[in-house]
């Protein structure tokens, strides 16, 4: 695995690249990093060329303004498969980091062989749940370690809380690590994302959703009239919102098999577009 850094309008962007092949774009979710992918990789084959990138200020990366708007993380992934000198990827977010490959899908359909929603959303945040950012961003300018080990166990069921101690403490950990205006700055992007549903119904590209069964931030029942969108697969996973933490080789298969299955995809649409 190789480290590199670009500079995109004047701020530090970290990722990793690994393997050789078509690729791969892994965009991790909030208060998370690159090396979420680090389970998950295990099962995936050398020959995809994987890019990993850290997101405006989590892991090495920098952060840009005071709002990390989805669109500019967008733009920012676009310069890092710019600097690869890579013309298309399958794109495959989670939860934050599918926001963000979804605001990409939108400003960059060209450059994209797929797209996968992994314990994520097209759509924005619905007024209660804008009124939850606004006291997450309260909470974590009064008390930043507070929020950061009171959040991270959410984002697992209970059960999975139990199955995953040791992941949930590094996790806090590394949470812990990121500056409290940071996270900040990525709850209100989130906060103001768009609307990006209209996607998922004329995307010339094949679309993944991966859901969580027990899945306690991104609404099951919202997932589901996604998933019945043309070019949408849908795959419902039994595990919470961490699906590559907590099944990280079925998450792996799930993706390996509709990157295959994409070819195919392309090729339907092309004949349907002749005839
Ligand atoms: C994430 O896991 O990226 C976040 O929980 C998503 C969100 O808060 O909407």
């Amino acid at each position: 695995m190789i480290h590199k850094f670009i500079t995109y309008k004047g701020v530090k962007i970290h990722y990793t690249t690994q393997g050789k092949g078509e690729a791969v774009v892994l965009l991790h979710g909030f208060l998370e990093d690159a090396r979420m992918w680090t389970l998950t990789k295990k099962y995936l084959p050398k020959t995809f060329k994987i890019i990993c990138i850290d997101l405006f200020g989590h892991g090495q990366s920098e952060g840009l303004g005071y709002i990390y708007h989805m669109e500019e993380m967008a733009e920012a992934v676009f310069a890092v498969i710019n600097n690869e000198r890579v013309k298309k990827i399958h794109l495959a977010g989670h939860s934050m980091g599918g926001y963000v490959s979804i605001a990409f899908a939108e400003k960059f359909p060209d450059a994209l062989r797929s797209l996968s929603m992994i314990h994520s959303t097209s759509r924005p945040d619905s007024k209660s749940k804008r009124a939850d950012r606004e006291r997450a961003i309260a909470l974590v300018k009064r008390d930043h370690k507070g929020f950061t080990a009171h959040a991270i166990p959410l984002l697992f069921s209970e059960k999975a809380r139990k199955n995953n101690l040791a992941s949930i403490e590094t996790l806090k950990k590394r949470a812990a690590e990121i500056p409290a205006g940071q996270i900040a700055a990525s709850l209100e992007g989130m906060k103001i994302r768009k609307d990006r549903e209209a996607i998922l119904h004329f995307a010339p590209y094949p679309i993944l959703f991966i859901g969580g069964k027990t899945d306690t931030v991104i609404s099951i029942a919202d997932t589901e009239e996604q998933m019945a969108a043309h070019s949408v697969t849908g795959i419902w996973q039994n595990t919470a919102h961490m699906g590559p933490w907590e099944m990280p080789k079925k998450t792996a298969d799930i993706l390996k098999r509709f990157w295959k299955d994409s070819k195919h995809h392309v090729v339907l649409h092309a004949q349907k577009t002749r005839e």
